[in-house]
């Protein structure tokens, strides 16, 4: 047996062996040995966990590529944008942002992108993590109850924004269509106690932001770059109270934040926090000590911090406006002992008036208006919203202020006593000591330019809301107030 034939013998084994894990790579080398087409990958075959917001699939432990099988649903469907607001969302994988993907640099990967039979539109994927065309965008257009597949190899590292790519694609990526996926570099990133994932984006209603019911995308503030609501993870406080996200003391948390736009640019920032780490725009550049950091619109960040000590941290787009009239606000709640020296608290609060002073005037007052009438109902809810946006903050969203600093509007003695002092003091701001429900305050509140109208709604809401004794301000009762001498705490009997 001359060597030629033991070579072609040998050959022939080693090619069974390959033709039990593929069938069709068997084809091909028993019709001439060619070689197999790029696409048949002879890399062991992994089904990908994908996670939806916060969560983060687990860190990639493997130490070879893989084949790793993707498979995600676009869905149309309502969901809750804010408190009485419910918007038609398009999503991948049911929510907003879409399901977050974790793979290894040099993984090859088959996506098969299904669309829901309940779907109206056609969708497809562009994933800035693929080199080609589109993305994959054309090779993924999908019409509803059909699934598209096609392939590609994870070339290079680093957190990647993925999105729909259908026309008109700024709505499509309006309506909600985008998500991360992270390309693990080959050696892993290092090890953390927490991973989570955030992600910005814009939304364009029809209504102003608070109005209630089903709001339909406004095509027209959407070309404008006018959002009414700018949020994380889709909907306003998807990340605050219960659903905060948590750390303990002492822990390091990743967190790994992309911007869906479709026209926004992020200031990302956690306050009370500085990111010890920041790999800039998911890429591999590391930033050290970071305040804020830009997240394009189609970018994304790592941003990676050690927690020292305990209380709620609170991430903002820090546009600050969107943070606290449009939603652009989540929360980090760190719980553990305290550490004094780092953070001490308050360590004092005395009254502070230097001379001359007096409440102050946001900015200037406006005239009355000529806002159509509203029942108490519709003012008692578009109160609520001015509220949230101008009283909250000090009040506390319950009602029930802060001791020592902020009288509480809940059953307050004081309000419900007078329904025109209150007026008064939202028109023109307050100092100066006062007694409600028994206890004392001097803190100066300041007068805020808001309308007559919405003055009546915020208080029509105050006094319908925690306890209190119910009843109507009107925005002719404002108007009227406005013509009245401002009341100072020496001539009032509260
Ligand atoms: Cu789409």
């Amino acid at each position: 047996m001359s060597k030629f034939k033991t070579k072609v013998l040998v050959s022939m084994v080693s090619a069974a062996l390959v033709l039990t894990a593929c069938a069709q790579v068997n084809e091909k080398l028993a019709s001439g040995g060619a070689k197999a087409e790029s696409t048949k990958s002879q890399l062991p075959v992994i089904q990908a966990v994908l996670t939806h917001a916060p969560d983060v699939p687990a860190p990639i432990t493997r130490k070879y590529s893989a084949k790793v099988v993707i498979n995600l649903e676009t869905q149309e469907k309502v969901m809750r944008l804010a408190d009485g607001v419910d918007y038609m969302y398009w999503t991948f994988g049911g929510q907003v942002p879409g399901k977050f993907m974790r793979i290894r640099e040099g993984d090859e990967v088959e996506f098969n992108l299904s669309n829901s039979p309940d779907s109206k539109m056609p969708h497809n994927i562009d994933m800035h993590a693929v080199t080609g065309p589109g993305g994959g965008a054309a090779s993924s257009f999908t019409a509803p109850g059909h699934t598209s597949t096609f392939s590609f190899k994870a070339l290079i590292p680093g957190l990647y924004v993925y999105h729909c790519a259908t026309a008109p694609v700024g709505m499509h990526i309006g309506n909600g269509m985008y998500g991360l996926i992270l390309v693990e570099p080959k050696a892993g990133l290092p090890k953390v106690d927490r991973e989570y994932y955030v992600m910005q984006g814009d939304f364009y209603t029809k209504g102003k932001y608070g109005e209630s019911g089903l709001q339909p995308f406004d095509m027209e503030k959407a070309i404008k770059e006018q959002p009414d609501y700018v949020v994380f993870n889709g909907s306003v406080g998807a990340l605050n109270g219960e659903k905060a996200l948590t750390a303990k003391v002492g822990e390091t948390v990743r967190l790994f934040v992309g911007n869906g736009g479709p026209n926004l640019v992020s200031s990302f920032h956690v306050i009370g926090e500085i990111f010890d780490k920041v790999y800039v725009e998911g890429g591999t550049t590391e930033n050290r000590n970071v305040q804020t950091t830009l997240i394009p619109s189609g970018g994304a960040a790592i941003a990676e911090f050690k927690v020292d000590v305990p209380g709620t941290f609170i991430m903002v787009d820090h546009s600050i406006f969107r943070a606290f009239n449009k939603g652009a606000l989540g929360m980090l709640k760190v719980t553990g002992p305290e550490d004094k020296i780092i953070y001490s608290g308050k360590q004092a609060d005395k009254v502070y008036l230097p001379e001359g002073s007096a409440a102050q005037s946001i900015a200037n007052k406006q005239t009355a208006e000529t806002d159509k009438a509203l029942s108490k109902d519709e003012q008692i809810a578009q109160g609520k919203h001015v509220f949230e946006s101008n009283c909250l903050a000090c009040h506390q969203a319950n009602g029930e202020g802060i001791p020592n600093a902020f009288p509480p509007l809940a059953k307050s003695d004081f309000l419900n006593a007078d329904h025109n002092r209150a007026i008064g003091i939202l028109l023109n701001g307050r100092s100066g000591p006062i007694t409600v429900n028994g206890k004392n305050f001097d803190s100066i509140m300041p007068a805020i330019a808001l309308s007559s109208s919405q003055i009546a709604n915020a208080l029509t809401y105050v006094l319908n809301s925690f306890g209190n004794n119910g009843g109507q301000v009107t925005a002719a009762q404002v108007d009227k107030q406005r013509k009245v001498a401002p009341v100072t705490s020496s001539n009032e009997h509260g």
